[in-house]
C-alpha cells in the first residue's frame, strides 16, 4: 500500500468491516454446522467464544492495524517486531485456502439464483442442490465468482462495495426477519425452536471438546478474524475513533445476523423433516430452495434472497482477495492488476477439487478455520498480550475513554484467557482433522 488512504466517510469501515464479515459464514455455514453439532449446544459454545475469544482478537488486529497503518505482514516490521512477520504469512496462506472454496460456494449462488427465475429447484431441491454442487459446471461458476471478485479487485473499487454493503446489510436483515416470520407459522417451527434455543446439557458436557473447534473456527471465520482483513481495513482508521465502540457494532451486527438465519432454516428444516444434521453443506441451500418453492411468488422471493446472499458474498470474498493482493503488491514489484490476475487465477485452480467433490470443500474449510484461522488469532492475541501490551494498551485508548479503562483488562485476557482457550481448541482441532482425514480418504 503505497498511499495510505482512509475511510471517504466516518461509517465508511464499518460498512466495509461488516460487509466483509456478512457473509456465507453467517447464512450458510453458520446454519449447517449447527445443525451437525446438537443445535442449542453449539449455539451456546459458539456465541461464548464469540464474547471470550472473538471480540478481544478483533480488538487486536483493530489495534495492529490502525497503530501500524500497515498491511498484515509489514504491520509487525512498523511495531519493530519484525520477528512476528509469519503471522502474517500464515494469514494469507488462509486466505488462499479460504476464498477457494468460499467462491466455489458463491457459484452455487449464482446458479440458485439462475435457479429460482427458471423454477430450477421446484421439482426437488435436494437433487437440484446435488447438481449445483458438484461437478464441472460447479467449476465454470466458480470461475465466473472468481472473475467478478478479481475485476472489482483489479479496479480497487472501494466505493462501490461501501455502497453495496450499505444496501445489502439492512436488506439481508429485512428479508431475514420476514423469513423467520414465514418460519414461525410452519408446522415445524416448535419443534425446531427448542432444537435450536434449548440446550440439551447433557449433549453439551458429554461433546464439549468436539463442538469446540468448529464453534471457534466460525467464530473466527464469521468475524473475518485471524488472517488479517481486520488489520488491513483498520489501517485506514483515523485517530479519533473508539476501536472498542466499532468492534462492539462488528460483533453485534454480525452475530444478529448469523442467529437470525437459523431462525429461518431451522423451522423449514423440521417442517420438511429433514434431520437436520443430514444436509451437510447442501443444508441451508436445500431447506431454503424447498421453502421457497412452496411459497407464493416463490421465484421472486428466492431470486432476491440469493442475489443478497451473492452481495454478502462478493464483499467477503473481496476482502480476502484484497489482503493477498496486498501483500504481493507490497513485497514485489508487480503491480495491482497483474497481481490480482496471477492470485484470482491460482486460487481459482486450488479450489478446483472443492468444486468437484464436496469432502474436499471440508478438507480445505476445517483445515483453513479450525486449524489455521485459530494459530493466527492465538498468535495475534499473544502478541498484543505480552509482547506489544504498552503499545496496545495506549492504541486502544486513542480516542475512547472507555477504551482507556478496558484495556489493562483486555490486555490481561489476550495474554492469559485466550492464548489458553485457543490453545485447547487448537489441540481437539488437530486431533479431529486428523481423525476426519483417516476417515474420509483410508
Ligand atoms: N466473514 C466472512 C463470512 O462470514 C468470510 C470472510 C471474509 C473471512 N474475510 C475473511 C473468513 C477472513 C476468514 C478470514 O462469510
Amino acid at each position: 500500500m503505497a498511499s495510505r488512504e482512509s475511510w471517504a466517510t466516518r461509517i465508511g469501515f464499518i460498512i466495509a468491516a461488516v460487509g466483509s464479515a456478512v457473509g456465507l459464514g453467517n447464512i450458510w455455514r453458520f446454519p449447517f454446522l449447527t445443525g451437525e453439532a446438537g443445535g442449542a449446544a453449539f449455539l451456546v459454545v459458539y456465541l461464548g467464544l464469540v464474547a471470550v475469544v472473538g471480540l478481544p482478537v478483533l480488538l487486536a488486529e483493530l489495534v495492529i492495524g490502525r497503530r501500524s497503518k500497515r498491511n498484515p505482514i509489514g504491520a509487525f516490521d512498523a511495531l519493530g517486531k519484525p520477528a512476528w512477520k509469519f503471522i502474517g504469512g500464515l494469514g494469507a496462506l488462509a486466505g488462499l485456502i479460504i476464498l477457494s472454496y468460499y467462491s466455489v460456494v458463491g457459484g452455487w449462488v449464482i446458479q440458485y439464483i439462475i435457479g429460482s427465475l427458471t423454477g430450477g429447484y421446484v421439482a426437488d431441491s435436494e437433487a437440484f442442490f446435488l447438481d449445483v454442487a458438484m461437478g464441472w459446471d460447479t467449476v465454470a461458476f466458480d470461475f465466473v465468482f472468481m472473475a467478478i471478485v478479481a475485476g472489482i479487485v483489479a479496479l480497487g473499487i472501494r466505493n462501490g462495495l461501501e455502497r453495496a454493503a450499505k444496501v445489502m446489510v439492512p436488506s439481508v436483515i429485512v428479508l431475514l426477519v420476514v423469513l423467520a416470520a414465514y418460519g414461525a407459522t410452519l408446522d415445524g417451527a416448535s419443534a425446531a425452536y427448542s432444537y435450536y434455543l434449548s440446550p440439551d446439557m447433557e449433549y453439551l458436557t458429554g461433546n464439549f471438546f468436539s463442538i469446540l473447534p468448529d464453534a471457534a473456527g466460525q467464530a473466527f471465520f464469521t468475524l473475518s478474524l485471524g488472517m488479517g482483513v481486520m488489520i488491513t481495513y483498520a489501517s485506514y482508521l483515523g485517530e479519533d475513533r473508539s476501536l472498542l465502540k466499532d468492534s462492539g457494532y462488528i460483533v453485534v451486527i454480525d452475530t444478529a445476523i448469523a442467529f437470525l438465519a437459523g431462525l429461518v432454516v431451522f423451522p423449514f428444516l423440521f417442517t420438511q423433516g429433514i434431520e437436520p444434521g443430514s444436509g451437510g453443506a447442501g443444508a441451508v441451500f436445500i431447506s431454503l430452495a424447498a421453502a421457497f418453492a412452496e411459497l407464493p411468488a416463490g421465484n421472486l422471493i428466492g431470486a432476491v434472497f440469493f442475489i443478497m446472499l451473492g452481495i454478502a458474498a462478493l464483499t467477503s470474498a473481496f476482502s480476502i482477495l484484497e489482503v493477498v493482493v496486498s501483500f504481493v503488491i507490497d513485497s514485489t514489484d508487480i503491480e495491482r492488476t497483474p497481481a490480482t490476475i496471477v492470485i484470482a487465477a491460482s486460487i481459482f485452480v486450488i479450489g478446483i477439487p472443492t468444486a468437484l467433490d464436496l469432502t474436499y470443500l471440508d478438507l480445505y474449510d476445517k483445515f483453513a478455520n479450525n486449524i489455521l484461522l485459530i494459530l493466527g488469532g492465538m498468535l495475534l492475541s499473544i502478541f498484543v498480550g505480552l509482547v506489544y501490551a504498552d503499545g496496545a494498551k495506549a492504541e486502544l485508548s486513542e480516542g475512547s475513554p472507555l477504551g482507556a479503562s478496558i484495556a489493562p483488562i483486555w490486555v490481561l485476557v489476550s495474554a492469559v484467557v485466550v492464548p489458553v482457550v485457543l490453545a485447547i481448541t487448537l489441540y481437539f482441532g488437530v486431533v479431529e482433522y486428523i481423525e476426519f482425514l483417516r476417515e474420509s480418504f483410508l
